[in-house]
């Protein structure tokens, strides 16, 4: 297969697509290595939409280290009860009663849960493990317009769980060579979901996260080979090195509070009309 041929399939293009606008579009937010900005994508990306685009959004934490509930920690109650976990393993709870709303109005997010590394385990030892999270995901579409699921720092079956129940992987890719390392490999397992899970996965975009102008030459090289390997797959919104942003994310405070017109609030908001136009376009 040719590298334009190969793109255009990863993308979705020419592909059969649902075009169900009750329904909401799911969107897993993944890569193989840790600390690339899964996380603050997924977040912020979730708070833009509800606040901004103003779509009914569920953000799923499926990443045992409980980083989505400490970002939000300022806007959500603390939250005990059923957990992700107790539904993967079968214990007969549905998603409503892991879905919490926040203080932000249009946002959602389920409880945190430090056992789904264990959990992970046990899901390998049975049949039909890929599909255990796309059943409870179908329930929550009719409830929301946007499903983000931030996934943990590997492709192990909590990521592969996430890539069968979504429509859509978005991959943010740090300016670091590893990174860049990390993003084919993710590609390999999104062609793999499709082909022999038959499930039919779209790239949304790669997404350059920390991208360091002070740091030129090597943020320049990642950026120049994530375009000639990937095309129109990069997104055009590039999201900057900006303290704020980790400052948010320690604080449990959203940036677009904390520093409303930064430079990490402002790509973020321009990173979900981005998103939504190309969910359009794919549809
Ligand atoms: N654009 C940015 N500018 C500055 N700091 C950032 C940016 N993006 C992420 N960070 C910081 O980098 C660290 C890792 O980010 P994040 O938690 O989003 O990564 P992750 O891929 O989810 O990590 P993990 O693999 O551990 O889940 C955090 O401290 C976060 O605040
Ligand atoms: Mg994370």
């Amino acid at each position: 297969m040719s590298l334009s041929e190969r793109i255009k399939k990863l993308a979705g293009l020419g592909s059969a697509t649902s075009n169900d606008v009750n329904r909401a579009k799911v969107i897993a937010v993944a890569a193989q290595k840790g600390g690339v900005g899964k996380t603050t994508t997924a977040v912020n990306l979730a708070l833009a939409m509800a606040k901004f685009q103003d779509l009914k959004t569920l953000l799923v934490d499926l990443d045992g280290q409980g980083h989505v509930a400490a970002s939000l920690a300022s806007i959500t109650p603390d939250i005990i009860g059923a957990s992700l976990s107790d539904i993967l393993l079968g214990h007969g709870r549905s998603i409503s009663e892991i879905v919490h709303p926040t203080q932000v109005t249009n946002l959602s997010v389920t409880a945190s849960d430090k056992g789904l590394a264990a959990t992970e385990g046990i899901l390998s030892g049975r049949i039909g493990k890929e599909f255990l999270l796309r059943g409870t995901i179908k329930q929550a579409r009719s409830d929301f317009d946007v499903i983000l699921l931030d996934c943990p720092p590997n492709l192990g079956n909590l990521t592969l769980n996430a890539m069968a129940a979504a429509d859509y992987c978005l991959v943010p890719c740090d300016m670091s060579p590893l990174s860049l390392a990390g993003v084919s490999d993710l590609l390999v397992v999104v062609e793999t979901v499709q082909d022999r899970l038959g499930h039919d996965l779209k790239v949304l975009g790669i997404l350059p996260t920390r991208v360091d102008r002070r740091n030129w030459r090597v943020t320049e090289h990642v950026l120049n080979e994530l375009a000639e390997l990937y095309g129109e797959l990069v997104f055009d919104n590039h999201i900057p090195i900006n303290s704020f942003l980790a400052r948010a994310q320690i604080k449990g405070v959203p940036v677009f509070d904390l520093d409303p017109s930064g430079n990490g609030a402002t790509a973020y908001k321009e990173l979900a009309g981005e998103v939504l136009q190309r969910i359009k376009a794919a549809n």
